[in-house]
């Protein structure tokens, strides 16, 4: 049954509110299944069932429910091959060499979802490293979704997941077959430490970092959050690090403080004050 308009911008409302996410007016059949299949949980036939529900009981795991049923998690390992090549052969080789000396690396992957992107970024600095464990690598995954949380920390993955774009030689080298399932490694898991953080909240103390990964997330925002997210996140990265965005993203406003690095993919550098505007 369809959802009534009052009850689609109710929920518009609360995605805003709760993740910045931006539904555009078109989504409402998208909204409808999600909460249809949330419905089955609570008894409920209809999505306007379930929001009339919210409605009269506030209820605060429902209203997360609903939020997390409308998030879009779609990633993959080594999603956008061409990036994961320019991450491969010229970003991470030039953060190793720059920072050699301290042998010390902070990452964050800061729209992680269910963790392929995290495990892909620990594959290639293990790839990369003739001895990681000489390394202190900490790569901080965060997500607002704890659902997407819970599967990322428990790295295990379908085959199905596994199939869509890890080299069958990585597979086998830092993954352990388990029946269906294929279980991250130690080594792997070991690097990266997973937390919820909602990027348009305010943020936990965080280190600065040398790399961040902001992914397909900055899409689903209205151009106000994306400018704020962008400009907190200017303050955390290093004068040399790097802000990677995903394959199809780029920085509009002329006033960031980044320049974009190594057309066509989108890598960004912080400007040096000096050369600010
Ligand atoms: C399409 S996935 C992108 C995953 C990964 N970065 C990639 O590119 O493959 C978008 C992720 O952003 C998360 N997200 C949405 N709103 C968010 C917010 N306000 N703060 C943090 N994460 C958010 C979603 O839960 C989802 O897991």
């Amino acid at each position: 049954m369809a959802l009534s308009s009052r009850n689609f911008e109710f929920v518009r409302e609360l995605l805003h509110e709760e993740a910045a996410v931006v539904l555009q007016a078109d989504k409402e059949y998208f909204v409808e299944r999600r909460l249809e299949g949330l419905g089955g949980a609570y008894e409920k036939a209809s999505a306007d069932q379930v929001v009339e529900m919210l409605r009269s009981s506030q209820d605060g795991e429902l209203k997360t429910r609903v939020v997390e049923s409308l998030l879009v998690h779609e990633t993959s390992f080594f999603r956008d091959p061409g990036l994961m090549t320019h991450l491969a052969d010229t970003v991470i080789p030039d953060l190793v060499a720059k920072r050699s000396g301290a042998r010390s690396l902070r990452i964050w992957c800061a729209a992680c979802s269910t963790g392929q992107e995290p495990y892909t970024i620990s594959l290639l600095l293990q790839e990369h490293l003739d001895s990681p464990a000489d390394w202190d690598i900490r790569i901080l995954a965060s997500d607002v979704s704890g659902q997407a949380l819970d599967r990322a920390r428990a790295g295990r993955y379908s085959i199905t997941d596994v199939n869509r774009g890890l080299p069958v030689r990585l597979l086998v080298r830092y993954f352990q077959q388990q029946g269906l399932v294929w279980q991250v490694n130690e080594s792997t898991r070991s690097m990266v430490e997973f937390r919820q953080i909602n990027l348009v909240e305010s943020w936990p103390e965080l280190p600065v970092f040398d790399l961040v990964l902001l992914r397909n997330v900055l899409i689903y925002f209205g151009e106000d959050s994306r400018q704020t997210v962008l400009e907190r996140l200017h303050g955390q990265l290093a004068g040399d690090g790097y802000l990677v965005l995903g394959g199809t993203e780029r920085i509009v406003a002329p006033r960031w403080r980044l320049a974009r690095k190594q057309a066509p993919s989108p890598f960004y550098q912080p400007i040096a004050e000096s050369k600010v505007s």
